[in-house]
C-alpha cells in the first residue's frame, strides 16, 4: 500500500489542523494501516480526539528539528492558513509534499511555501470514508508526490485528479458544499409533509429515511438518477404530478443552477 510505504516513523506525515476535516481524515488514513507513530498532529485546541498513540504538537514551532515529514496536510481554516505557510519551509529540506484541503487557497500560494504542491477539496462524507475529493497538482509537483496526495485522499472515499485548478471552484459549489444541499432537501421535505398535516417528527422520520435509502440505492445499484427517477414516475401518479412542479419552470434545475453558480462565485472571491 502506497501510503504505509511512504509514511513511515523515519518519514512521517505531519497533519497541520485537525478539526472537523483533519479528524476525518487522520481516522481514515490509520483504518487504512498508517502506523499512529508516523502520524505528527499539529492542533492548537488540544489533542484530537484520536485514540492512536500520534504525536501531539501545539504549534509548528513546537515539531521537534529532527523530524523529516515525507507529507505536511493543511487543514486549518483558509483564514489562518497565511501564518502556516510562512511557517512551513522550515521542512524545506525534507522535501515533502505539500497537500491541503483549505478552500479557496491556491497553488500559487502553496508552491511559494513548498513546492511539490497540491490543493484538493474533500467534502465532510470523508469522515465515514464515503467522500469525495477532486484534486489539482502544481506543474512542479513530483510523480510520486501526486501518487502520494492520491492515495492520502482515496482513504477517505472517491478522488479524482482535474487539469485546470479554475475549476475547483465549481467542485466547491457541486460537491464541497453539495452535502449541505441534501441535508437542505431533507428539511424542505419534512416541512411540506408537516405543512399537509403530518406531525413533524414523523415528516422528518420519513423525509431522513428517503434521502439515506434513495442515496443507499443509487450506490449499490450503479444505476443513473435519471433512470431511478423515472422507475418511481408512472404516467399521472402521484410522483409526475410532484415533479411537475420540481421541474417545471423555476423548478429545482432552476433553483440549483442559481444555487451552483452562487457557490461558485463566492469561492471565485475567496480564492487569493
Ligand atoms: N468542512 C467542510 O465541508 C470542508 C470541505 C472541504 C474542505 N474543507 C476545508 O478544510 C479545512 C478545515 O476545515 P474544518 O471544517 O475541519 O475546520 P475546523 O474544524 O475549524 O478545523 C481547523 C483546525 O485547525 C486549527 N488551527 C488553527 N490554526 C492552526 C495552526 N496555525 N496550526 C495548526 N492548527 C491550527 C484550529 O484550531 P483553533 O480552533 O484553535 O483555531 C482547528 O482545530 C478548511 O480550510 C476548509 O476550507 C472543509
Amino acid at each position: 500500500m502506497l501510503l504505509t510505504q511512504c509514511i513511515t516513523s523515519a518519514r512521517p506525515l505531519l497533519l497541520v489542523g485537525c478539526g472537523r476535516m483533519g479528524t476525518a481524515l487522520a481516522r481514515a488514513w490509520l483504518r487504512q494501516g498508517l502506523d499512529a507513530q508516523a502520524l505528527h498532529i499539529v492542533e492548537p485546541a488540544g489533542r484530537p480526539p484520536i485514540d492512536e498513540p500520534f504525536a501531539h504538537h501545539a504549534q509548528i514551532a513546537g515539531v521537534p528539528q529532527d523530524v523529516r515529514p515525507r507529507a505536511l496536510v493543511i487543514a486549518v481554516k483558509p483564514q489562518k492558513i497565511t501564518a502556516v505557510l510562512e511557517e512551513v519551509p522550515r521542512f524545506a529540506a525534507a522535501e515533502p509534499l505539500l497537500l491541503s484541503i483549505a478552500a479557496g487557497v491556491t497553488l500559487k500560494r502553496l508552491t511559494g511555501a513548498l513546492p511539490s504542491a497540491v490543493r484538493a477539496m474533500p467534502n465532510t462524507p470523508a469522515a465515514i470514508g464515503q467522500g469525495i475529493t477532486a484534486a489539482v497538482a502544481a506543474p512542479e509537483t513530483r510523480e510520486e508526490d501526486r501518487d502520494l496526495a492520491a492515495a492520502l485522499m482515496a482513504a477517505t472515499g472517491d478522488f479524482l485528479w482535474l487539469d485546470d485548478e479554475a475549476l475547483l471552484d465549481i467542485v466547491t459549489a457541486v460537491s464541497g458544499s453539495g452535502p449541505a444541499y441534501v441535508y437542505a432537501l431533507t428539511e424542505a421535505m419534512a416541512y411540506a409533509g408537516k405543512a399537509q398535516g403530518l406531525p413533524m417528527a414523523i415528516a422528518e422520520r420519513l423525509a431522513r429515511k428517503t434521502v439515506i435509502g434513495a442515496a443507499a440505492l443509487m450506490a449499490e445499484s450503479g444505476v443513473p438518477a435519471s433512470v431511478l427517477r423515472e422507475q418511481v414516475t408512472s404516467p399521472g401518479g402521484t410522483t409526475a404530478a410532484a415533479l411537475e412542479i420540481l421541474r417545471g419552470e423555476d423548478g429545482l434545475e432552476e433553483l440549483m443552477m442559481k444555487a451552483v453558480a452562487a457557490a461558485t462565485r463566492r469561492s471565485r472571491e475567496l480564492d487569493g
